[in-house]
C-alpha cells in the first residue's frame, strides 16, 4: 500500500522510522512518503498561511501549496483523507476499511485548518480522532496511519489481529506475564492450569467485565443489533 503524507512539519514523522512501521517500510509492504507542503509554495518567503475571509481568530493554510502538493501525488485510485475535528470519529472498522485502499493521501492541517474548497475538490474524507482539538493534523495522521497499517497484509502477523480489543466488539481481556507473583499480586490460577477451554471462558468473562466497566456503549451496540 502507498501512503503519502502532506505536512508543513515533516520532522514530526520520526516515529515512523521506528519499530513495526519502519520494518514494514523496509520490507516494502508500506510505501510511506512524507512530503513537505512548504516546498510547493510560490511565496518567496515560503509563507503558507493566510487570513480567513470573514475574519475571525487565527490563520488558514494557503490553498495553492496544499492543492499543488496533493496534485503532485494524486492518481486515479487515490483516496484523500483530511484529519479534522469536524470529521466522523475514527474507529477500528474505519481503520480496516482504509487498509483496503491502494493509495492514501493525508493532508495534515495546521493553524485553523484548510480551505473548504480543497475538501470538495479532492472529495477528501474528514476523519476526527476524538472530540478535542489538537494543534495540527500530524498526530491524528500518525494515529490513523498506524492503526490502518496493522491491517495491511505483511505488517503484523494475522494472530496479533485476532482477539484484540474491538475485533469482536469487546475490549481485550487482561493479560499477564512473568513473574507469577508481583508486588504480592498473583496471576489468575486458571491461566496456569493449561486448560484451554477454561482459559477461553475466563477470558471472555473478563472481556465482558472490562467492557461493561470502561465502555458500556460497546455492549449497547451489541444488544441493539440482537
Ligand atoms: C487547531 S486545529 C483546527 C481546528 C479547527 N479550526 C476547528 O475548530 O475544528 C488544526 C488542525 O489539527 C488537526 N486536528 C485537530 N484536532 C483534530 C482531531 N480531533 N481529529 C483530527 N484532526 C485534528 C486538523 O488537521 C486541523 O486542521
Amino acid at each position: 500500500m502507498k501512503i503519502d503524507i502532506l505536512t508543513l512539519f515533516p520532522e514530526s514523522f520520526k516515529p515512523f522510522e521506528e519499530s513495526i512501521i519502519s520494518r514494514a517500510r523496509k520490507k516494502g509492504v508500506l510505501d510511506l512518503n512524507i512530503i513537505d507542503i512548504r516546498s510547493f509554495t510560490l511565496d518567496k518567503h515560503k509563507k503558507c498561511d493566510d487570513a480567513p475571509f470573514g475574519g475571525g481568530a487565527g490563520m488558514l493554510m494557503q490553498v495553492q501549496p496544499v492543492y499543488d502538493a496533493v496534485k503532485s501525488v494524486l492518481k486515479k485510485n487515490s483516496k484523500v483523507v483530511y484529519p479534522s475535528p469536524s470529521g466522523r470519529v475514527f474507529n477500528y472498522n474505519m481503520a480496516k476499511e482504509l487498509a483496503k485502499e491502494k493509495h492514501l493521501i493525508f493532508i495534515c492541517g495546521h493553524y485553523e485548518g484548510i480551505d473548504e474548497r480543497l475538501i470538495d475538490i479532492f472529495n477528501a474524507q474528514e476523519i476526527s480522532i476524538g472530540d478535542y482539538v489538537l494543534t495540527g493534523g500530524e498526530i491524528p495522521t500518525m494515529a490513523i496511519v498506524d492503526a490502518l497499517a496493522r491491517f495491511v497484509p505483511g505488517v503484523i502477523s494475522e494472530d496479533s489481529l485476532s482477539e484484540e480489543s474491538f475485533s469482536d466488539g469487546l475490549l481485550e481481556y487482561p493479560q499477564y506475564t512473568r513473574p507469577q507473583v508481583f508486588e504480592g499480586r498473583s496471576v489468575p490460577e486458571v491461566l496456569l492450569r493449561g486448560n484451554h477451554q477454561e482459559i477461553a471462558k475466563f477470558r471472555h468473562a473478563e472481556s465482558l467485565k472490562k467492557t461493561k466497566k470502561n465502555r458500556p456503549d460497546l455492549l449497547k451496540g451489541v444488544q441493539d443489533e440482537n
